[in-house]
């Protein structure tokens, strides 16, 4: 699902001779990824290139680079409260690493403070999807400004430069960064990239980001660019970064929010690849699924079991993160705003007897809401910043019913 948009005023062919003004180069960039073989934009400066730098850069002491536990942990699944961080900083500094893989890394954050006016950031090392848990403001970016509430996802391409502009008082957010580029599930889209008539995803329904008139202006801006798995560099510009009179392309920012995800349902119980929003790289060959737990009518068939089997999906670790408690197969053990981590060398089940409890939510509506995260042939493993919210007795929990009766 990748619309080609056009904004501001942009030449008929690429890399021809246009003009922001009489007299003016525009100077154009490629934003792509997959080298020169993947979506990709192309941005036309007022002026100046973004390579401009006017000072020397240097290296930022804030470290986000996730940190292993040592020695390494026994193999067990887990229960991360990240609903119980304290709000900190902004979206960059705020940000905790938790999970992280070869390519993946999720991390959560409470924060509380807008970027400065002449800060911005790009993360050079990795896609990121966003899921709004808590709060509301903007992202505003060389393509435009979009706005974000509670239960939205934001897709902000790798290499984006932007800042945030907080509406409310804290926002918290579930950030998961890949490698690779992250887009709508393919197996919704047709071979023009469409979404098919059964997806759960409508194009009109992600939000592209509106489009400001260039700012052709001088001073000292600053660019915060993560490299290196989590090391912060800081440049600086003599112009605003928000120069573009136009750009076109299939590469850009946008939101999707979860109450326009609109579930697939069975007369039994649904598997997640129905539930799937978003991927990233080859899933389910290598990359990863994000599926969208949206509340929906439970299966109507009269011996149907709402609650999911145990299952043993040997090739893939799975974050499931709570937006809510609603969720069946946890109830009484997760937080809004915690996440379990089941790794792909333990089977997982419902909890006690959810399985049971759940003959009463057949063909009723749910009122779950829950991000699952699939990799695909990539171990997690826990980072130690982690540790201090871990719940200490997730392991054992399953041989007890929460419900305080004994699933023996
Ligand atoms: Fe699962």
């Amino acid at each position: 699902m990748s619309a080609i948009l056009t904004r501001g005023r942009v030449p008929k062919t690429p890399h021809t001779e246009f003009y922001s003004e009489p007299e003016v180069l525009a100077l154009e960039e490629i934003h792509g990824v997959a080298g020169f073989s993947g979506d990709w934009s192309r941005k036309y400066h007022y002026r100046k290139y973004p390579t401009q730098q006017v000072r020397e850069p240097h290296r930022l002491p804030l470290d986000l680079r996730p940190q292993a536990i040592t020695p390494p942990q026994p193999l067990q699944p887990w229960h991360i409260r990240a609903g119980r961080l304290k709000a900190h900083g902004d979206h960059v500094s705020g940000r905790v690493p938790l999970v992280y893989g070869r390519t993946t890394c999720v991390s959560a954050a409470r924060f509380e403070k807008s970027c400065p006016a002449d800060r911005f950031f790009r993360n050079g090392d990795g896609h990121e999807l966003w899921f709004i848990q808590e709060g509301s403001g903007l992202i505003a970016s060389e393509y435009g400004v979009l706005p974000f509430r509670k239960g939205h996802y934001v897709n902000l391409p790798k290499g984006t430069t932007y800042r945030v502009e907080l509406a409310s008082e804290e926002c918290a957010l579930l950030i998961i960064e890949s490698r690779l580029p992250i887009q709508f599930a393919p197996h919704y889209l047709n071979a023009s990239g469409q979404a098919h008539l059964t997806s759960p995803v409508v194009e009109t329904e992600a939000a592209p980001p509106e489009y400001r008139p260039a700012r052709d202006e001088e001073g000292l801006f600053r660019v915060w660019t993560k490299h290196g798995g989590g090391f912060v560099t800081e440049m600086f510009l003599g112009h605003h970064p928000f120069d573009l009179i136009g750009w076109e392309g299939a590469l850009y920012p946008y939101a999707f929010h979860t109450d326009d995800h609109h579930p697939v349902v069975r007369r039994i119980h649904t598997a997640p690849p129905a539930r799937q929003t978003f991927q990233s790289g080859a899933a389910p060959h290598g990359g990863f699924a994000v599926c969208t737990f949206k509340g929906q009518i439970e299966g109507w068939h009269p011996r149907d079991i709402p609650a999911p089997y145990a299952h043993y999906n040997v090739d893939s670790d799975e974050i499931m993160f709570f937006s809510n408690t609603g969720y069946g197969a946890r109830k009484g053990l997760v937080e809004p705003g915690s996440f379990t981590f089941h790794p792909g060398s333990l089977p997982h089940s419902p909890h006690g007897l959810a399985a049971k409890r759940s003959f009463a939510e057949r063909g009723k509506l749910s009122d779950y809401l829950a991000v699952m995260l699939d990799t695909f042939y990539e171990p997690l493993a826990v980072a130690k910043q982690a540790v201090p919210l871990a719940d200490k007795d997730y392991p054992t929990s399953w041989n007890r019913d929460t419900q305080g009766v004994s699933a023996a």
